[in-house]
């Protein structure tokens, strides 16, 4: 990974997808001269246009993405230029009716909608390959070209044939033999016993609870697979011209088979999609726990801090709980400004025109089917002016006290079958953190286990269910450096393969904290649990007995009344904390407020109001987001690039609006 940005004179990237073939030239010169006139300097073309490019096996259709590239130069902007490789076009299913997916239960998908192929199809990687030789032969050197944008958020899945037998090679290098592997699987169990590979399947659709070793490792194989479509997609382009760095797009998602820690080692530059599934204020913590999530993985694998990129969000409404919500005027600049104070090196759009037609037609776009003269086009148009303000900050350097880690198979192994309780979700709980201190104005890393934890003062684990022996010496180094810890519930219970460590709960991490959990107590939807000093537990409950550890809280009532529910462990001079439930939120933001105080670490901007959120970097820049509808006065002294007021002492943050500041000693 080389973590730069896609060019160097400074300027953040702005612009979005842009879907020319769709679009007669007449419109193409509309939109340049808009994107022109709203500030767009970078935009993503030909995500979708396999078909367009290669109308027949092997006839390629190159003049309309010639004119469009070269329109796009004499403008003086850049692309970001896809392969099409996630939607095949109808004439690669119907040749090749192998590398059309199969689901769980054995049916096979037909053509009709987009990302209908099998990534381990040999058909689908030939011609995957083919159309990217293609493109990179051609273009590589174009001056328009400033990244190559591989695929579209990898992430389908497929229990084909060639799936199965790809996965017996993969299991066959991950065990060497069926001893190792019936030994991971707890074969013992069920009668599972495996005598040879050629029994061993993808974990299809069967009679009842499924195996949680295959599960896993099935995820973690599917993984490495679209890992590896991407990587020999990345390999040709870049052979083609070294200098033009390579990514893929991320979606979130813990349904999704892919481990984006692993990947932001085989990325140029950490890209993130991100639509909140929230609408109202929910939208805004999840908007900074995603772009603190990018920015982990992106530090992660470059080892230092690095930016990322937003590469899609939306301009306007979102389709959540079965309708579009429109953003109110600021919410859109306001969260795209949100990831670029996290460390995003600038914002694009999902999309710049809306269809006329096509399953996303009424999806949202900068220039909306009302044309240019639109509300949403002029914020636009402003925020590409408030952008051009920013040039040349330095993007991906955030201060934060505290790290949140995130566990893609964490995620996945919550979810299998057979758990205490359903609806267990670690990316949830990760979030819930994440959320308390947001909330509590502490800025926090979101990382995967193993990342550098230098300037991490305390470190959560929420729900990390697995613990591989690595991530327990990660945890263990930490605390022996004199590092705080607080971990939650369910934490470090499993191995890396999802066996139960023995002896009790929290296997991996009982000496740490100082307790013994003997049992679980999950609690239903609708349950709460007192804890004493006040607030309560949802989710989860356990019998927790200390060894070691001092009772901070324990449950008040029920079976396990009197009980430790949060307790402390003192180490050197750090704390390990427990937490055997979830707490309510303003309980868990007293909680982390006061776990980090202990370890030094304070809120980002103390004095600024609720509902006002700071990010500091270390360019020098205080991010000031106001997401109440009142102005907002904040303490603070130095230089509003985006206005260019200067506070001397204090400044008001328009409602919904933003300020970037330019600190200067008080
Ligand atoms: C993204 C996807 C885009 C578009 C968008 C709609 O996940 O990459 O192609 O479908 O969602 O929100």
């Amino acid at each position: 990974m080389t973590t730069k940005v896609p060019w160097s004179d400074g300027r953040l990237c702005y612009g979005g997808d842009w879907n020319p073939e769709q679009w007669p030239p007449e419109v193409w010169r509309e939109d340049v001269a808009l994107m022109r006139a709203a500030g767009v300097n970078l935009v993503t073309v030909g995500v979708f246009a396999w078909s367009r490019l290669e109308p027949e096996p092997g006839r390629h259709t190159f003049d309309w993405l010639d004119r469009v590239l070269d329109l796009l130069h004499a403008n003086g902007i850049r692309a970001a230029l896809a392969t099409p490789t996630a939607s095949p076009p109808p004439w690669f299913s119907l040749r090749h009716p192998d590398a059309l997916p199969v689901t769980a239960d054995g049916g096979r998908l037909t053509h009709g909608s987009r990302d209908t192929y099998c990534a381990a199809a040999p058909a689908y990687r030939d011609a995957a390959r083919s159309i990217a030789e293609v493109l990179a032969a051609r273009y590589a050197h174009h001056p328009a070209l400033a990244l190559w944008h591989v695929h579209n958020e990898y992430g389908t899945t497929c229990h084909c044939p060639h799936t199965e037998a790809a996965f017996r090679r993969w299991l066959t290098t991950r065990y060497g033999d069926l001893d190792a592997l019936n030994d991971a699987w707890v074969t013992s169990f069920w009668s599972q016993h495996y005598s040879d590979w050629a029994q061993v399947g993808t974990p299809r659709a069967t009679q009842y609870l499924a195996n949680p070793g295959q599960l896993l490792d099935f995820r973690r194989f599917w993984s490495d697979t679209l890992l590896s479509a991407y990587t020999e997609q990345r390999d040709l382009l870049r052979a083609a011209n070294p200098a033009v760095q390579v990514t893929t797009n991320y979606v979130l998602g813990d349904w999704v088979p892919v481990d984006h820690a692993r990947w932001a080692r085989e990325v140029d530059l950490v890209a993130i999609d991100h639509y909140p599934s929230a609408i109202g204020a929910g939208a805004q913590e999840q908007t900074a726990f995603a772009a603190d999530l990018a920015r982990g993985w992106a530090r992660h694998a470059a080892g230092r801090p690095a930016p990322w990129l937003l590469a899609e969000s939306a301009p306007n409404q979102i389709h959540t709980a079965g309708r579009m919500h429109t953003k109110e005027p600021g919410r859109m600049t306001r969260h795209s400004l949100a990831h670029v104070a996290r460390g995003s090196a600038g914002v694009m759009f999902f999309q710049w025109r809306a269809p006329a037609g096509g399953a996303e037609r009424f999806h949202s776009a900068v220039v909306s089917h009302a044309g240019a003269d639109t509300r949403v086009f002029r914020e636009a148009a402003d925020l590409g002016a408030a952008l051009g303000r920013l040039a040349g900050t330095a993007p991906g350097r955030v201060e934060a006290g505290v790290a949140i880690a995130y566990d893609a198979a964490s995620g996945w192994a919550l979810r299998h079958p057979g758990m205490p309780r359903a609806g267990l979700d670690h990316p949830g709980e990760a979030a819930a953190a994440h959320r308390a201190l947001w909330h509590a104005g502490v800025t926090a890393d979101v990382v995967p286990p193993g990342a550098p934890l230098d300037g991490c003062r305390l470190l959560v684990l929420p729900a990390l269910y697995l613990a591989s022996d690595a991530t327990v010496d990660w945890v263990r180094r930490h605390v022996h450096a004199g590092g705080h810890l607080l971990v939650t519930w369910l934490s470090g219970v499993a191995d890396e393969h999802a066996r139960v460590r023995l002896g009790g709960y929290p296997g991996a991490y009982r000496d740490l904290l100082g307790v013994r959990v003997e049992e679980f107590h999950p609690l239903a939807d609708d349950e709460h649990v007192p804890l004493t000093g006040g607030g309560t537990g949802r989710i989860w409950s356990e019998t927790v007995h200390p060894a070691g550890a001092e009772t901070i809280s324990a449950y008040a009532g029920g079976v396990l009344d009197g009980r430790p529910a949060i307790t402390r462990h003192r180490i050197g001079d750090a704390y390990a904390w427990y937490v055997s439930t979830r707490p309510d939120d303003g309980t868990y933001r007293r909680l982390l407020t006061e776990a980090a105080g202990l370890a030094g670490v304070t809120p980002t901007c103390p004095g600024a109001p609720e509902g006002v959120e700071a990010v500091r970097r270390h360019d020098g820049l205080l991010y000031l987001l106001n997401h109440t509808d009142r102005p907002q006065r904040v303490p603070v002294t130095g230089l509003d690039l985006l206005t260019g007021a200067t506070a001397d002492g204090s400044l008001t943050v328009p409602p919904g609006g933003v300020a970037v500041v330019r600190e200067e000693p008080s």
